[in-house]
């Protein structure tokens, strides 16, 4: 199977770099990568989120902004890496289309490719580009829940979601350097158009992780069409 991975900068750099958690989550990437083509799209987290703060401060563009958001995404990327030894690509790919040329054997990292958009429509683009069997987006949240959780305590979990549904829950969602949603819109559409199999999971759960790609019993939700 082809599987990549969105993975969120809020758990995998809730501040710094968490090594703990890298070196939880490497283990399970090498494992699927025995028997799977894997690729992982890693977010910005808590370093982002400072730059952007920082370069707003002083004023600068929307686009440039999410410029600052990406070099932090490439250096989680790269944080990743380093754990993964030579499990991995050594090389960060700055595009799609480079890193589509090198999914292969290797497990491929990467972060952010142009302003305008979060990590997860890079995950999607690339899923849609290499046809990829499923897309595993992995945040802080267990699943989809039919308002905002951590806006709403009556919010309820949803196990299989309309991609519509999906649209009408995340339209109200950020659009700014750093603040997009569990989905942006560009992912949303990407995965629509293409019907993509997409998986909402709670990334610190690894043993959840690997029981969603394996298409085992799991906790999260799935997204039909
Ligand atoms: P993300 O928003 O994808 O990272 O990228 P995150 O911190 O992991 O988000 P959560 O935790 O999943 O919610 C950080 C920022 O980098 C810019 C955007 O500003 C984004 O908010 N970015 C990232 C881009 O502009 N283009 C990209 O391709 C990726």
């Amino acid at each position: 199977m082809k599987v990549v991975f969105s993975i969120g900068g809020s758990i995998l750099a809730p501040e710094g770099v968490d090594q703990e958690y890298v070196a939880k989550l490497s283990k399970l990437l090498r494992s699927l990568s025995k028997k799977h083509g894997i690729a992982v799209v890693v977010g910005g987290g808590r370093p982002a989120r400072k730059n952007i703060e920082k370069a707003r401060n002083e004023g600068k563009t929307m686009a440039y902004c999410d410029y600052v958001g990406i070099l932090a995404t490439r250096e989680n990327a790269k944080a990743l890496i380093s754990a993964l030894g030579g499990g991995s690509n050594d090389i960060v790919p700055e595009s799609i289309h480079d890193a589509a040329n090198l999914f292969g054997e290797k497990i491929l990292v990467m972060g952010g490719t142009e302003p305008g958009h979060s990590t997860d429509a890079v995950a999607a683009v690339l899923s849609d580009w290499v046809g990829a069997d499923v897309f595993v987006n992995a945040s802080n949240v267990d699943a989809v829940y039919d308002k905002n959780p951590k806006k709403f305590s009556d919010a309820k979990p949803i196990g299989k979601i309309n991609i519509n549904d999906l649209f009408t829950i995340l339209k109200d969602e950020g659009v700014c350097a750093g603040e997009y949603p569990l989905l942006d819109h560009v992912a949303l559409s990407i995965i629509r158009r293409s019907k993509i199999k997409t998986l909402f999971v709670d990334g610190r759960d690894i043993k959840n992780m690997a029981d969603a790609v394996e298409g085992r019993r799991f906790k999260g939700t799935t997204v039909v069409y």
